[in-house]
C-alpha cells in the first residue's frame, strides 16, 4: 500500500501541462511546466495549480500577485523540459529555451509566443494542501492561437496541447469521441 501511494497521482494521467510565466521583483522572468493543474470556477474564470514550496514560481507569484498559464504544443515538447530544469534565480527559462516572451495586455508578466494560449491571471487564493500549495488565478485577458477557439470548441485535434504523463512520459491526443445516443 505504502509503495503504491508513493505515486498514485501517476495513475490521474496523463494531465495538461503548462508553462507558467512570471516576474521576479526586478522584473526578469521565469517560466516552469506544471501539470497539477484545474478549471475551478467559470464565472469568474479561476484556474488553479500546485506547486511546492521551493519553486521559484510560487516565490515571484506571492512578490507580484499574477502570473500567465501558458498551454504548450507537443512540438514544444523539448522546450518545455528545459523550462523544468532547475536553474538560478533570476536566469530566464524562457531564453534559455529559445522562446520568446511577449508583453500581456493586464499583467507584467511575458506571455510565451510559441505556446497555444496565455492565460493572464490575477492571483486570487493560495491553500495549502499538504505538500504542495494550490494557486488560484483569475483570468483577466486571454490570447489564443488564430483559429483554434471560437468561444465555443477548442480545436484539440489541431492544437495538439502537451500531456504530462510521469517524469520525462508525455503524451500527445490520438482521437476525439463524441457520445451519440
Ligand atoms: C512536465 C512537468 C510537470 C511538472 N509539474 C509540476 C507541478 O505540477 N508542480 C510542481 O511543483 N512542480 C512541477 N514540475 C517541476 C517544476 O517545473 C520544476 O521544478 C521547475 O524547475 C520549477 O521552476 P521554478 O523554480 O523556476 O518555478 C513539473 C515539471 C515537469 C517537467
Amino acid at each position: 500500500m505504502k509503495k503504491l501511494l508513493t505515486k498514485w497521482h501517476r495513475i490521474l494521467a496523463p494531465r495538461a501541462t503548462i508553462l507558467v510565466s512570471t516576474v521576479n521583483r526586478e522584473g526578469v522572468s521565469n517560466a516552469a511546466p506544471f501539470s497539477f493543474v484545474m478549471p475551478v470556477s467559470i464565472d469568474p474564470p479561476l484556474i488553479a495549480f500546485a506547486s511546492v514550496e521551493a519553486r521559484h514560481t510560487l516565490k515571484n507569484i506571492r512578490a507580484t500577485g499574477e502570473f500567465v498559464v501558458n498551454i504548450p504544443s507537443v512540438d514544444l515538447l523539448r522546450e518545455t523540459w528545459i523550462c523544468g530544469k532547475s536553474f538560478p534565480e533570476g536566469v530566464s527559462e524562457i531564453e534559455q529555451a529559445g522562446l520568446t516572451a511577449v508583453p500581456s495586455e493586464k499583467v507584467r508578466s511575458p506571455r510565451i509566443k510559441e505556446c497555444l494560449a496565455n492565460l493572464e491571471c490575477l492571483l486570487e487564493a493560495e491553500y495549502q494542501a499538504g505538500d504542495h500549495w494550490i494557486v488560484v488565478g483569475r483570468i483577466a485577458a486571454i490570447g489564443v492561437r488564430e483559429g483554434l477557439f471560437d468561444g465555443e470548441a477548442f480545436d484539440l485535434v489541431t492544437a495538439q496541447p502537451l500531456m504530462h504523463v510521469s517524469s520525462k512520459d508525455f503524451a500527445s491526443l490520438g482521437e476525439v469521441m463524441t457520445y451519440t445516443e
